[in-house]
């Protein structure tokens, strides 16, 4: 739960000078009309249709919005779609078979075309072996792969015959994994043999074996090959290989389940305030017209783009702008397995200068690294084909705006900085790119038909220039629906905050703090909670101070946020041991395998600073606010309420030394 009284600090808030959207850019823009903003309010919550409409119904709905029950809103209800078919087969008929569905750029410059016939045939055929190995309706399958073509296939296999899917980051740990497979209760898994990180090949299937182990439930695998010789595996009984799955059901068709908008898309996993991860469950067709038209209206995302998001399907963002929205738009979805500097790093430049790809999202993290890098690097290529540049995962201060402005974009690309969460399902707060003034450092206003608003402890909008807690006041398409590991836990996580259920007044908390300017523009600020945002990944600080305290010999532990000039925040961990203080290196490497096999590598800290004792206030509660300005070397405030004010300057003095 969060304190709502801990946001108290005023921070200095940048922003640069506005800037209008390019001439050339507003010509051809989806959405061009500054009237949608009215046209949205007047015509709530019936506005929604127009994101609807993107979509292909089997059976229309007849309600929009249904209310009753809030906060468990209902979108569309009684409407019926499949998001396979909405993705995939409706563009077959629409006489789309031959363009580029899926471009995939591998780690060694491997590269893959799936047409959208391709991708039809790959979905029919895993579908059919999901069927036949068991999987009914509503069954969750667990997805565990890499960025590999045969995870969007793997989704969308799901999601034509009504199973949800339960995808985690390929980079998380095997603990991690059967916690979300134990939590979902699934009992089918789509994993690998391995992926290439940087040159070498590392084993998946060894991480997803010892899930297995931990998991009281019979799991029915499915394996992919990737590595090939390069790391030979031996299967299991219950264990198929997923290229001969293929071919025993080579020319199957299934046809897509029609499932009611309310069923559920899939579930995803993310970092709550304690150490339990949020099952966040997205339903069928408000996250799919949700996704699909932001796709439209900000990403300005048009069928014959190439259209390229490099994050990874393994979190939301991938989810949603690698997968379902590009795809159901019938556009070209670019893939790319690598990362940003192997083997050099003009990587990313040279694949767009290849594919001539007109719109790349990405995060601050990676834009905030290119710019440290060099424009020498995006310089040597011909950027050209771009005409829209994109930033989701953290707040991006002005400097890195300009320069991706500038050195990515050529003047002639709006920015847009877009503001969501796993819980929103698709952006919430940005510009329209066709519409609105940009101003770097600062996402934008709420999207026509969102109602975001920053309230100060009493739920109370704040004035014009001041800061308080980012709220969201009307239910919206893509909306978490609930928690899979409850409803109360819904409530609890999001509605309790700010809402009035007596007079059924519901306010969404989002866990993030943000200033308001006059013209409505919302510079978001970081998250309140326990939560830390490393280079645009949720980690939980509770979750990671438990794998510390799980080390033989540490006492105590306090995970902070420290900023960082190229993750944004980097893990910042004080750990006092039973012994009192101690720099043993033995005691430090065992904290960050802990970490390492509780989570994964993203969890690792940059620093582990040993402490004989944690500051603590009278009632025992740790002060981490003060531990996090102390790891920031900002100006302390008040230790009047410490039991132990002198360990704060022992704490400093330390880090002096170094
Ligand atoms: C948290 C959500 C949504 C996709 C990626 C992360 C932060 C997200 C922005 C932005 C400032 C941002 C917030 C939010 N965040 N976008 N444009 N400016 N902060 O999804 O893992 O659910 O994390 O990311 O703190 O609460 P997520």
């Amino acid at each position: 739960m969060v304190d709502r009284n801990e946001w108290e600090r005023d921070r200095p808030v940048l922003t640069g000078s506005p800037r209008r959207p390019p001439p050339s850019f507003v010509e051809q823009a989806n959405v061009t009309d500054p009237g949608i903003y009215d046209e949205f309010e007047e015509n709530w919550p019936e506005c929604w249709e127009r994101a609807a409409d993107l979509l292909s119904w089997d059976q229309s709905y007849e309600t929009v919005l249904r209310e009753e029950d809030a906060p468990f809103y209902q979108w569309f209800p009684d409407g019926k779609l499949n998001a396979a078919k909405n993705c995939v087969d409706r563009h077959l008929e629409s006489g789309r078979k031959t363009h580029t569905a899926i471009r995939w750029e591998g780690k060694h410059g491997e590269r893959q075309t799936y047409t959208y016939r391709d991708l039809y045939v790959a979905i029919n055929e895993f579908a059919a072996a999901l069927r036949a190995l068991g999987v009914e309706e509503d069954d969750v399958v667990t997805i565990y792969l890499p960025m590999i073509p045969e995870l969007p296939i793997a989704m969308l296999s799901c999601a034509r015959i009504g199973a949800p899917h339960n995808v985690v980051f390929a980079g998380l740990s095997a603990d991690a994994l059967a916690t979300r497979m134990d939590a979902a209760d699934s009992e089918y898994l789509v994993t690998c043999d391995g992926y290439y990180r940087r040159g070498d090949a590392f084993n998946q299937k060894s991480k997803a074996d010892n899930a297995r182990l931990k998991l009281e439930q019979d799991v029915s695998t499915v394996v992919v090959d990737r590595l090939g010789d390069d790391l030979p595996h031996v299967l299991g009984d219950d264990e198929c290989d997923y290229h001969e799955l293929r071919e025993t059901f080579a020319g199957e068709l299934v046809d897509p389940v029609p499932r009611d908008a309310e069923d559920m898309l899939f579930v995803m996993y993310t970092s709550g305030t304690t150490g339990e991860p949020k099952g966040v469950v997205h339903t069928t067709g408000g996250y799919l017209a949700h996704a699909t038209w932001t796709s439209h209206a900000v990403l300005d995302v048009k069928p014959e783009d190439t259209y390229w998001c490099a994050a990874d399907i393994g979190w939301i963002t991938g989810h949603s702008y690698i997968v379902y929205g590009p795809l159901a738009l019938g556009t070209t979805t670019v893939m790319y397995e690598g990362t940003p500097d192997y083997p050099d790093r003009d990587r990313l430049w040279e694949i767009v200068d290849r594919n001539a790809v007109d719109i790349f999202y990405t995060a601050p993290t990676a834009i905030r690294a290119f710019m440290k890098w060099g424009s020498e690097y995006p310089a040597g290529y011909d950027l050209s084909s771009l005409r829209l540049l994109g930033t989701v995962g953290e707040p991006i201060s002005p400097r890195p705006w300009n320069w991706y402005y500038e050195h990515i974009g050529n003047e002639t690309c709006p920015v847009v900085d877009t503001w969501w969460q796993t819980e929103t399902g698709a952006v919430t707060v940005s510009t329209l790119p066709g519409v609105s003034e940009m101003k770097p450092g600062a996402a934008g206003p709420s999207l026509p038909g969102m109602d975001v608003r920053v309230v100060d402890s009493s739920g109370t909008e704040v004035d014009p220039g001041d800061s308080g807690y980012l709220t969201i006041a009307r239910p919206w398409p893509g909306m978490v629906r609930t928690l899979y590991d409850g409803d109360e836990r819904f409530r609890a996580e999001y509605w309790d905050q700010f809402s009035d259920p007596e007079s059924d007044d519901w306010h969404y908390f989002s866990g993030d703090a943000a200033r308001i300017d006059e013209d409505g523009y919302i510079t978001v600020l970081g998250r309140v909670d326990d939560v830390i945002n490393v280079s645009g990944r949720r980690l939980s600080t509770t979750e990671v101070e438990s794998a510390i305290t799980g080390v033989a010999g540490v006492a105590e532990a306090a995970v902070v946020g420290r900023s960082s000039e190229t993750n944004g925040t980097d893990v910042y961990a004080y750990v006092s041991t039973e012994g009192g203080y101690d720099d043993g290196t033995a005691v430090r490497e065992a904290i960050i395998d802990n970490i390492e096999t509780a989570i994964g590598p993203i969890a690792r800290p940059t620093k582990v600073q040993f402490t004989p004792e944690l500051p603590k206030t009278r009632s025992g509660k740790i002060m981490r606010r003060l531990l996090e300005d102390v790891a920031n070397g900002e100006e302390l405030g008040d230790t009047s309420a410490l039991r132990n004010p002198e360990i704060i300057g022992e704490i400093q003095a330390e880090l002096d030394e170094e």
